[in-house]
């Protein structure tokens, strides 16, 4: 609702344009109108100031540090919840009750497998694929497999592709692993919680019984539940556009796993542990900096800096802790990299550069040393963010094709190229 505005004077004419109150947060202008009334865009490359949609599902402040699920902070839910009953909160908006819990755990956990045909997709990849590229392509494929739930505009069919999709999607991620290394898939077990379910998925062998670490069980489901969703990040708004055109969800999650995979985005955390482990010990910390501040140097420190953030990403301190715990459980707690990582956010974090640019560590930069401890190798850290992600992407999905007043997303631009010319002859060029 609007209840001010904001004026706009254009060659002597003044725009009123109604600026929308929030629950939190900056106020919206409201520019919808603009063009028909102005005939002019507004410029915002990077859509640095610009909400693309008005959304009930997750605030962030920047400068804050604060992130909430539905209004509940990140930090209570890291503390007290686990990641199929935040995956419930994202996708219905409220807590579950015992028996609603019961339902959708039950739901979930008898959606895990794929099917069996899928495995085929798997053989025509090369075995030293990147995962993250088998994801791509495999997720897409299930459009192809579960035509019972493409139908965006049928209510039921948006809820259980909802399902399959975070119920799947860790079977997925799994059998990619499994493939890129040359072990058989493990099938899913309905007897186990879903991060144990995805640890066995991964790490057991026929040849023998594998025992689940409930520790580290409890490790995994917490980076499960903090990257589970973030606002408009990139890959979000790439599952929103794509869902704009009606296209159907499993093909909208597969273009936001390909969007993840940048190492701007979701592919930080794969290389900010090659960016620790290449800087091997403290001592070459400085060098590095010096790198990172070197406008000529395209090298960054990954695992730094945020679009929003410009305090402590509230989800580092929580993974931050849970790297300590991990690898003190795992008798590694003299790890190098951690030691360095633990340093190089030291002096970061003093150094005026990265002060004065509220550069400061991410999600991104402590969940890979939890990964790598637990014996993932860093090629599967973005798919393992990816399957965190689906009930966010999923979400968002959901509450954009419920909108009423939904529409294509269709961005204008500013031209900058030729003015119009008329074609010459190869004898004129
Ligand atoms: C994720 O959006 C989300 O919510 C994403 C995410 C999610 O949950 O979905 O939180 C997940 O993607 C976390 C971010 C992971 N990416 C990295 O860790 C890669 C390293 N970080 C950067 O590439 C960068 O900080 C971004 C991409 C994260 C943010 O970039 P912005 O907001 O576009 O900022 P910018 O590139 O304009 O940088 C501002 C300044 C620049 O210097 P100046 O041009 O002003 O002189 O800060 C500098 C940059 O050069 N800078 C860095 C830096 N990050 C920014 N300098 C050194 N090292 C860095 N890491």
């Amino acid at each position: 609702m609007a209840d001010k505005a904001a004026r706009l004077t254009l060659e002597g004419k003044d725009y009123d344009l109604p600026v929308l109150t929030p629950t939190v947060g900056p106020e919206c202008i409201d520019i919808r109108k603009l063009y028909a009334e102005a005939d002019v865009f507004t410029f915002d490359p990077g859509f640095t100031s610009t909400a693309s949609c008005d959304s009930t599902i997750t605030y962030i402040d920047g400068d804050k540090g604060e992130l909430w699920y539905r209004g509940y902070p990140i930090e209570q839910l890291a503390e007290n919840s686990h990641y199929l009953e935040v995956c419930y909160l994202l996708v219905y908006g409220e807590l579950p009750n015992k028996q609603q819990m019961e339902t959708f755990e039950n739901l979930i956990t008898r959606h895990t497998m794929v099917h069996e045909q899928l495995h085929y997709f798997f053989r025509g990849f090369r075995r030293d694929s990147h995962p993250m590229a088998t994801m791509v392509g495999v997720v897409g494929a299930m459009s192809a497999f579960y035509h019972d739930s493409t139908d965006i505009n049928d209510p039921k069919q948006r809820d259980i592709a909802s399902i399959r999709l975070i119920a799947k999607l860790p079977t997925l991620a799994a059998m990619a692993y499994k493939y890129s290394i040359g072990q058989p898939f493990v099938y899913p077990r309905n007897d186990l919680d879903y991060a144990a379910n995805f640890l066995h998925m991964c790490f057991s062998v026929p040849a023998e019984e594998y025992k689940v670490d409930p520790a580290l069980a409890r490790a995994m489901d917490l980076i499960f539940t903090l990257h589970a969703d973030h606002e408009q990040n990139a890959s979000t708004s790439t599952v929103r556009l794509a869902g704009s055109s009606g296209a159907n969800p499993f093909a909208c999650i597969a273009a936001g796993i390909a969007c993840l995979w940048g190492p701007a985005h979701g592919g930080a955390n794969q290389a900010a542990l090659e960016m620790l482990q290449e800087i091997g010990s403290v001592d070459r910390i400085p060098e590095y900096i010096k790198r990172a501040k070197d406008k000529d140097d395209p090298f960054r420190l990954m695992g730094f800096g945020h679009r929003v953030y410009k305090n402590f990403d509230p989800r580092a301190k929580v993974m931050k802790q849970s790297a300590d715990e991990v690898l003190a459980l795992l008798g590694i707690e003299n790890n190098e990299t951690l030691k360095v990582a633990k340093e190089l956010e030291r002096i970061a974090l003093e150094d005026e550069y990265f002060v004065s640019k509220k550069l400061y560590p991410n999600v991104d930069f402590y969940s890979g040393i939890i990964l790598s401890a637990m014996g993932f190798p860093t090629s599967m850290f973005t798919p393992i963010f990816a399957l965190s992600r689906t009930v966010g992407w999923i979400s968002q999905w959901k509450e954009m094709i419920a909108d009423p007043q939904g529409k294509i997303g269709r961005p204008r631009q500013l031209y900058v190229g030729a003015d119009r010319r008329d074609y010459p002859e190869v004898s004129a060029r």
